[in-house]
């Protein structure tokens, strides 16, 4: 119906998309997707292309600046990340006041938000150059801050970060370094790890960076924003996807025909509310291209390791003949989903599955960082969706 939109006299077409199936919310300069192609690019450059030829840091520098960085540009950008790794003293006493047992995303969601406690000095988010410091201090300190959470629920040491390894080098000795033994680093994990990061780096406007992107129209300070983002990803419709898939691949038990069978049968059946837990993008309508990545990685770290018969990843490659053989997957256009081999990775690496969205926070932190910074630069509104009221019609009040 054409209606009064803003009570103002103006006319204007009120939509109705619930799920936003049908509506752009932005305009976007950073992330291009093909769904019925199985196309994903960032500021150009396919995701196979990247993740193959470049790294995470400079994925970060491509997507926050939009071109690709100079070596000196490079240089500078990743002493920069190197030199804010490091997080308050008085953060470790947030953590404590955690039950040990607490799951790590509750416990990042609440770190990450205080983060702006510490920063005052540079919110002003209308400068360019407070916006850029407050990126990097993010980027930066996400993995120091996950590799936290992971010691506080082992009831280990932190670890400070080592400036003198790489990104992926650093994350893995913070999280598995014990003032007892130095973790030696598996160059082949930092590389899957790195690789990890990447394909999770950004996604345009799914849920969390839409829900960053609303939260920083109202002018929030970017780490309250992040922090929102992280809240949104926590869900198994979501983030939370890759710890549902590894228990998913851990209740299925064995690749057994018929077990398999069984629960592709459940996934299948509209009154049970299981669903195939790695399966099915909203955008793609063909193979997420980011899964095929992974699934090379996947078959590359296990090779690597001698585990390339593992029975979990035995289980996800029977399952996704069987799945993409079944007419009803077929029908739907349900392909796995970048979470379908993540899990099995970072298993392998000795990633506990608790921290396996944490894990994607910390990669997507780039792209939401990304978004709310693309956004504070140009023009914007206040996010304010309308909504379709269903309720009673006006009615009075008894006074009897
Ligand atoms: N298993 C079984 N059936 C499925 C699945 C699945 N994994 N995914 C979708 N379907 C079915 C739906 O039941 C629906 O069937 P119908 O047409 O008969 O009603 C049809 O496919 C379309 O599904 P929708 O739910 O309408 O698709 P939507 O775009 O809203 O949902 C989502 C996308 C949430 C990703 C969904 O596919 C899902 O729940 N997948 C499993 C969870 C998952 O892996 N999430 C990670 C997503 S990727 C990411 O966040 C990094």
């Amino acid at each position: 119906d054409v209606v009064d939109v803003r009570g103002l006299g103006a006319e204007g077409v009120f939509t109705y998309d619930p799920g936003f199936m049908a509506t752009s919310s932005c305009q976007s300069a950073i992330t291009y997707i093909d769904g019925a192609k199985g196309v994903l690019l960032h500021r150009g450059y396919p995701i196979d292309q990247l993740a193959k030829h470049s790294n995470y840091v400079e994925l970060c520098y491509l997507l926050l600046n939009g071109e690709r960085p100079s070596k000196e540009e490079y240089q500078t950008f990743e002493r920069t990340i190197r030199n804010h790794t490091m997080v308050h003293e008085q953060l470790a006493n947030f953590y404590k006041g955690f039950r040990r047992d607490a799951h790590p995303m509750s416990i990042l969601c609440g770190v990450v938000g205080g983060l702006a406690a510490f920063y005052h000095d540079h919110l002003d988010i209308t400068r360019e150059e407070d916006r850029q410091i407050s990126a990097i201090r993010l980027i930066a300190k996400m993995p120091t801050l996950a590799a936290m959470c992971y010691k506080y629920n082992i009831g280990q040491p932190f670890n400070y970060p080592r400036n003198d390894m790489s990104y992926a080098e650093n994350f893995l000795y913070m999280m598995f370094s014990n003032p007892c033994e130095e973790y030696q680093i598996n160059p082949v994990f930092a590389k899957a790890m790195d690789r990890i990061f990447m394909l999770h780096a950004d996604h345009e406007q799914n849920a969390s960076t839409s829900t960053v992107r609303l939260a920083g129209s109202t002018g929030a300070n970017p780490f309250a924003c992040i922090s929102a983002g992280i809240a949104a990803l926590w869900g198994p419709a979501h983030g939370g996807a890759n710890e549902a898939v590894l228990n998913m691949l851990d209740e299925i038990g064995d690749d057994s025909e018929e077990n398999i069978q069984r629960f592709i049968d459940k996934a299948k059946d509209k009154d049970d509310p299981f669903r195939l837990m790695g399966f099915g993008h909203r955008v793609y309508r063909n193979f997420d291209p980011r899964a095929k990545v992974m699934k090379e990685t996947c078959d590359e770290v296990l090779g690597q390791l001698g585990l390339a018969d593992d029975p979990q990843l035995r289980i996800a490659k029977r399952l996704e003949e069987i799945a993409l053989e079944d007419e009803y997957f077929v029908k739907r256009k349900l392909y796995p989903n970048v979470d379908f081999y993540s899990g099995i990775i970072l298993k392998a690496i000795g990633i506990p599955t608790n921290m396996f969205t944490v894990i994607f926070a910390m990669s997507r932190t780039i792209g939401w960082i990304s978004h709310w910074h693309e956004m504070i630069s140009g023009d914007y509104k206040i996010g304010r969706p309308r909504q379709l009221y269903i309720g009673h019609p006006q009615r009075d009040y008894p006074t009897e």
